[in-house]
């Protein structure tokens, strides 16, 4: 009997970032991340098992658009994940896969990370197994992309770094309830970027920068632990500003660099500056792309939002906070 399970995992943005990996294909990163579980930005993701099943059928959803096939690199993407998580189950049977985002896929929103969470979740469930945390987030993580390693739990999450597969699973620093913290993101480009993020951690070790950042990192992950369990903005500001520019240092002076930002990026980090000058607890954070989250306490928002949305170059915002993680409540999608 096929079996039909539907999960909504969410994307999240990293306060300390993962670049750079050991083992590419594994996502094996040189140094730990943190990260906050968004919950406005998520993926759907619906997977049927079907045990006599011996071909995989990949299913897309773009807004309400009717499902449609998706390019071949996405497809290929999920396939190796379910033969992965095939293998782990040792069973050979098929899967239907349908999924889909409620923001832009490919813009450094993190699309894969909640992406690969969901498919993940969503496909052991419907071969049967009854996986624990940190199981999920070690096999979401070997999809390649680690950040979904994060993903498949809520509120505050870092992701330790281990050269062992098996060990190296992301795990919960305070519940979404310990620290209610908004993130309103400026987008400015829906369209997918031109380097990706596996390409960007690739070339990340040829960047000058990188040994140093490695250096500076610990003090940082230290820093942005103690802020989470203080719930202090002020505290945490400052380090996770440092820390997305220094991922795009990181990014400029890769051999060949990648430019991940757009002119409207820079106006919206200084929009934000303009904002702390006048007051306001808001600061900025970038994954790879070029829209700007803008991490500030609940009674900052609405001026937050009010002062971004001017902001030339920002096609619209989407308002988001911290999450409690995936479910299994959204309606399924076939
Ligand atoms: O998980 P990946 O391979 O999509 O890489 C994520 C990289 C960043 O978003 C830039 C940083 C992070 O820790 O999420």
């Amino acid at each position: 009997m096929p079996r039909k399970v539907t999960v909504r995992a969410p994307a999240n943005i990293a306060f300390v970032k993962y670049w750079g990996a050991r083992d590419l294909d594994k996502a094996i990163p040189y140094q730990q991340s943190i990260s906050m579980t968004l919950s406005v930005c998520h993926s759907i993701c619906t997977a049927e098992y079907d045990p006599l099943a011996r071909t995989d059928e990949v299913w897309w959803l773009r807004d309400d658009a009717e499902p449609r096939k998706p390019p071949e690199a996405f497809a290929r993407g999920i396939v190796d994940q379910l033969d992965r998580l095939r293998e782990f189950a040792d069973l050979k049977g098929a899967f239907r896969v349908a999924t889909k985002n409620s923001f832009p896929s490919g813009t450094g929103l993190a699309s894969s990370a909640s992406g690969f969470a969901a498919l993940t979740m969503a496909a052991t469930s419907a071969m049967g197994l009854d996986l624990q945390g940190w199981e999920l987030s070690a096999l979401a993580r070997s999809s390649g992309a680690g950040s979904a390693a994060r993903s498949v739990f809520g509120g505050y999450v870092e992701w330790p770094a281990s050269d062992s597969d098996d060990r190296c699973f992301a795990r919960v620093i305070a519940g979404r309830d310990h620290w209610d913290l908004r993130d309103v993101i400026a987008v400015v480009e829906i369209t997918e970027k031109r380097v990706s993020s596996r390409e960007g951690h690739a070339r990340a070790v040829s960047s000058p920068y990188f040994a140093t950042r490695q250096e500076l990192v610990f003090d940082r992950l230290a820093q942005v632990r103690a802020a989470i369990i203080g719930c202090s903005i002020a505290a945490l500001g400052p380090v996770l500003e440092e820390e997305a520019i220094d991922l795009h240092v990181m990014a400029l002076t890769s051999r060949p660099p990648i430019f991940y930002w757009k002119p409207a990026t820079l106006s919206v980090l200084s929009a934000v500056r303009d904002l702390r000058d006048a007051g306001l607890a808001a600061y900025a954070t970038l994954d790879a792309g070029a829209n700007v989250h803008v991490i500030c306490p609940p009674e900052d928002e609405p001026r937050v939002a009010e002062h971004l949305e001017a902001v030339p170059g920002v096609a619209y915002l989407i308002r988001d906070r911290v999450g409690n993680g995936p479910d299994t409540r959204a309606r399924d999608l076939f």
